[in-house]
């Protein structure tokens, strides 16, 4: 059996548990919106998610101990495929739809899906995101972290900290049997509260068997709307909070970078995490 094929045979080896399937039926009944079966993971997919998860956290914490001023993007990409194929495992991004590089790094008003180089050298006061996504055994983990440049400005500091406490915010919502718009309530309302605005057009999503699977999880969202979180779910929360406005550009150039409209800054932090009968159990981070 290839991987992709073992990955896949859980479905049909490991039934969900009965209680599950009957409390999902009572939602249905209910009139929300319950998740596909295929979303939810079966003990052995979890096993393999866990063991991908835990290593895309070492590598951010490789990343965490050699992130400097002075540092090209470029730099960040090679410690991340290094440590990556140390651990028998690969880089997700690498050629993800044409993407060319192993992670992505952010920098001050980029939002996301920053494509690293050599000639982008961090400078004292930036603040950038390393998002990493790591396949090991065909399973996907996913997260992503800022770290501050040297001295920083009160507002940048601000903003990160305040971003990590919408993902904090985020995680406190995503119990099981709450839905996934409670999650982008909870944040937005908190982001708000701040001062800060809430970006749209990209979100949180399903992972662990593929790189996105349903559902999107918006950050901006109503309560006890969208999908039910049933046990056995694996879904990223991943705020992108904006200190001025709401919108978003993509680069024109390379397609993929994502910019303020305002020039200002954006922050954003991303976990994954597995929704189990009693709460959450975070995978990585
Ligand atoms: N890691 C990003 C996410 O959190 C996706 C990056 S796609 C890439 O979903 F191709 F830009 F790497
Ligand atoms: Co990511
Ligand atoms: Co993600």
């Amino acid at each position: 059996m290839t991987e992709q094929e073992q990955k896949y045979s859980y479905f049909q080896t490991e039934p969900i548990p009965a209680h599950i399937l009957e409390r999902m039926e009572e939602c249905r009944k209910k009139g929300m919106t319950v998740p596909d079966e295929k979303l939810i993971k079966r003990p052995s997919q979890i096993e393999g998610i866990r063991e991908a998860s835990r290593i895309n956290t070492l590598v951010l914490d490789a990343v965490a101990g050699e992130i400097r001023e002075g540092m090209s993007t470029q730099e960040i990409d090679d410690i991340v495929a290094a440590v990556t194929e140390q651990y028998g495992a690969v880089c997700a991004p690498l050629h993800f739809e044409g993407y060319p590089k192993h992670v992505c790094t952010s920098v001050n008003d980029e939002v996301c899906h920053g494509i690293p180089a050599r000639r982008r050298k961090l400078k004292n006061g930036d603040i950038v995101n390393v998002d990493c996504t790591t396949i090991k055994n065909g399973y996907y983990g996913d997260a992503s972290r800022m770290f501050l440049i040297g001295e920083v400005s009160e507002a940048r500091r601000k903003l990160v900290e305040e971003t990590k406490k919408c993902l904090e915010i985020g995680l406190e919502a995503a119990k099981p049997w709450n839905t996934v718009g409670d999650i982008g309530a909870a944040i937005s309302k908190y982001a708000h509260s701040k001062g800060y605005s809430v970006v749209r057009e990209l979100g949180g999503h399903g992972v662990g068997v593929e790189f996105h699977e349903d559902p999107f999880v918006a950050h901006i969202a109503k309560a006890h709307t969208g999908m039910v979180l049933v046990p056995g779910m694996v879904i990223t929360i991943e705020p992108m909070i904006n200190a001025g406005r709401a919108g978003v550009s993509i680069d024109p150039y390379n397609g993929w970078t994502i910019y303020t409209n305002d020039g200002r800054d954006s922050a954003q932090w991303e976990h994954t995490l597995l929704i189990t009968e009693t709460g959450i159990e975070i995978l990585s981070y």
